[in-house]
């Protein structure tokens, strides 16, 4: 199998970066917009790498005609951006703020206008701090018709220009971190809540899916999950069972209820005998079974191998934000599994696992299991890069993991997997959310710190150089 010939990217395959909001844009307060829950709690003390946040982030607010003459001139076929719905709708709901509108119609204008195909994410974590406060955010079922509000707000204005719609990114990771971690706003660490906001987020997103098909019906729209494969740490029985009670709570508890609108059972099983299962009330499997998406959309950055869990065994641990390599605690829950190292492949300097056969794994279950396309909404490479004389970034490392993984996408296309495009993540570098700016993703450096944003001068990379000619040859050139 591995050494018949693979077949080539096919004809308008979306080579792409990404991007989010609270990430690049900046101006936090500019022209209307209202605050966002990621606002307030980056300026508490302690909750972010040296408090860092995302007040001018990389200025893409105002530089973003810059930006898109880099991505212009490197090729690009894809742009993944963010909405800010705070800029849309300052206090949640009511009437849109129209210069927030603006900015994200030039922004999709200019796009256009460089044949980059805009692919636009609804909501990537930035919830307006009004709802948070009014009602609690995702933990109030109020927030389906709020969202559903914006939603088609944005379907209305740009349902002729923006084909690709992402619902939301990364609901598993981002309410983890929300409800179980308190690491990121509103920082609790309950189960029990954070499964029955999870749920209401599923019925929201299921509520704007079905929503989209009568505003855009040319459209395609999906959620970005962000898909580690878990692995089994060896073929003992013991082990194998602890991936699968990993691979069916960690992942399959969002991907089934998004591709098939009903929960994993034995995890629901589970979750009803600890007293931690959702909610489930008349209506709501026939909501989440109406909006099933389009294509699946998968952040993949890395695996997670996995043993058994003694009943007292390790919990849920928050994840390395420094880059100090090895700090990363197991993680897991008691009497199901918890995480390993797996000693056959290399992590990062924030000890994510570089896998790149993970992401045909990852490609392939998705596919076989949902029968559905995929979009690669993020993959990339998060580490120290050193600006050295001549404004140059020598970015080998991260040109030997996009590689890899362009490949593996390569042996996915090969193997059946309908693979719309693959959007690096990131365009220029961004604000990592816990880990500040010295944790470096893009293709285009910005010269600024946790504490100085010097005069974010864009610096294009060498590995900006080598994606041009990926893109340049359709992926034959790697
Ligand atoms: C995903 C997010 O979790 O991965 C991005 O969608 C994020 O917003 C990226 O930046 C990398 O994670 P981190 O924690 O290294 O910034």
């Amino acid at each position: 199998m591995e050494h018949r010939k693979l077949k080539a990217f096919p004809a308008g395959f979306l080579w792409g970066a990404a991007s989010a909001a609270y990430q690049v844009e900046g101006a936090w307060d500019a022209d209307g917009k209202g605050p966002s829950v990621w606002d307030v709690f980056a300026k508490l003390p302690g909750k972010t790498f040296q408090g860092s946040n995302g007040d001018v982030a990389v200025d893409h607010y105002h530089r973003f005609a810059e930006d898109v003459a880099l991505m212009a001139e490197m090729g690009l076929k894809a742009y993944r951006f963010s909405v800010s719905w705070p800029r849309i709708f300052p206090q949640g709901r009511g009437e849109p703020n129209e210069a927030g509108l603006a900015f994200y119609e030039h922004l999709i204008d200019t796009l256009i206008a460089h044949h980059i195909e805009p692919v636009l994410t609804l909501y990537h974590w930035d919830m307006p701090q009004a709802l948070q406060d009014e009602y609690g955010g995702w933990e109030d079922r109020r927030i389906i018709a709020d969202f559903e509000h914006y939603c088609v707000t944005l379907f209305q204005r740009f349902a002729g220009k923006v084909k690709y719609w992402v619902s939301l990114n990364e609901q598993n990771y981002n309410l983890t971190n929300a409800y179980q971690l308190g690491t990121h706003p509103p920082a609790v660490e309950d189960r029990k809540r954070f499964f029955a906001a999870n749920h209401i987020a599923f019925l929201a997103n299921a509520s704007v899916i079905a929503t989209f098909r009568r505003h855009v019906p040319n459209g395609l729209i999906g959620p970005s999950f962000a898909y580690s494969p878990a692995y089994p740490g060896s073929s003992a029985p013991a082990d194998m069972l602890a991936f699968e009670n990993a691979e069916e709570l960690t992942n399959h508890w969002w991907l089934d209820t998004y591709c098939f609108g009903r929960y994993p059972q034995a995890a629901l099983t589970w979750l009803t005998e600890t007293g931690e299962a959702p909610d489930i009330l008349p209506g709501d499997l026939e909501i989440l079974s109406q909006g099933l998406p389009d294509f699946v959309g998968v952040n993949y950055y890395q695996t997670l191998t996995y043993t058994g869990n003694a009943l007292d065994g390790v919990t849920l641990q928050r994840i390395n934000t420094t880059g100090q390599k090895g700090t990363t605690p197991a993680s897991g829950i008691p009497g199901l599994y918890k995480t390993m190292a797996n000693p056959f492949v290399e992590t990062s300097n924030w000890d994510w696992a570089i896998d790149p056969t993970g992401l045909r794994i990852a490609l392939r279950r998705l596919a076989s299991r949902y029968a559905l396309p995929v979009m690669i909404t993020e993959n990339g490479l998060g580490e120290f890069d050193q600006l050295v004389a001549g404004d140059r970034v020598h970015d080998d490392y991260r040109i030997a993991y996009l590689k890899a993984h362009v490949e593996a996408c390569q042996q996915a296309i090969s193997d059946g997997v309908q693979l719309l495009g693959y959007c690096a993540w990131s365009f220029t570098d961004i604000l990592s959310w816990l880990n500040g700016y010295q944790k470096r993703y893009g293709f285009v450096y910005v010269d600024r710190d946790e504490r100085d944003t010097r005069d974010l001068r864009r610096i294009r990379k060498d590995s900006f150089h080598w994606y041009k000619k990926v893109i340049a040859s359709n992926g034959e050139i790697l």
